[in-house]
């Protein structure tokens, strides 16, 4: 299903390199994936194009203007599905994690909304904000990286967006296991050897100790996630050993 993505955003070329190269420039290649940018420069109707405004009661910095975003956020949503949801990123935002990730890919269309300044007017969120979300507990100069990220982390849960060498099956947090150790070559590197069994040819035994050492891995690098997962008894049994 094609997943379509409106940033709105006063710094769309920063978006540039991000939709052209790799696994998302693949799949917007190949349709998959469908950005479309949104300036709230280009909704300004004065000489010197303003977008930014001052903020009622004083002190420092600055606000985005209501006008030219709120335009640019409606022509966003006029061109979206009806399945669209529109998404503030902001540190006050729930922060993003697998789960979330997932819900928002149930939505066709989403619109993201790339604050600049020290933000936007209260009333635009209450009135056309749908979702907000943080990508973590630091604040950034700009919404535009959380939207790669938001972007970034969505894509790859289409199916057609990693191919089969790469599926998503086997990303961390797909399973809520961390992923296992990889190696490649050479076999000694430095008088570390990569793991005889990966040199076993045996695929089950791989399998095995790919499981084990992602449970094991888990257990030591990040034992909250552990405690959400239902384990299978061949997991349970990796981790009373
Ligand atoms: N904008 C600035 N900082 C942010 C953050 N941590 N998450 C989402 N949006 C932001």
């Amino acid at each position: 299903a094609k997943q379509r993505f409106s940033v709105v955003t006063l710094f769309p070329e920063m978006f540039e390199r991000f939709i052209t190269q790799g696994v998302i420039g693949r799949a917007v290649k190949k349709g998959l994936i469908e950005v479309a940018l949104y300036n709230p420069r280009d909704y300004t109707h004065d000489k010197h194009r303003t977008v930014d405004d001052r903020p009622y009661g004083g002190g420092p910095g600055m606000l985005m203007m209501i006008q030219p975003l709120a335009d640019a956020i409606a022509d966003a949503k006029k061109a979206s599905a009806k399945n669209v949801q529109v998404v503030y990123l902001t540190p006050q935002g729930r922060k993003l994690d697998f789960e979330g990730v997932q819900n928002l890919s149930q939505f066709t269309d989403l619109v993201l909304i790339a604050g600049r300044y020290e933000g936007i007017d209260e009333r635009l969120i209450e009135s056309l904000v749908d979702q907000e979300w943080s990508i973590g507990d630091y604040v950034l100069s700009g919404g535009e990286l959380p939207a790669m990220v938001l972007m970034d982390a969505v894509s790859r849960l289409i199916p057609e967006v990693l191919g089969h060498n790469q599926s998503a099956v086997d990303d961390s947090f797909t399973n809520g296991l961390l992923e296992c150790p990889h190696y490649t070559r050479p076999e000694n590197y430095l008088g570390k050897r990569v793991p005889a069994v990966l040199l076993s040819g045996d695929h089950e035994k791989i399998r095995q100790w790919r499981q084990i050492e992602s449970v094991k891995r888990t257990q030591r690098k990040r034992p909250d996630l552990l405690k959400k997962l239902a384990l299978t008894e061949e997991q349970q049994a990796i981790l009373a050993d």
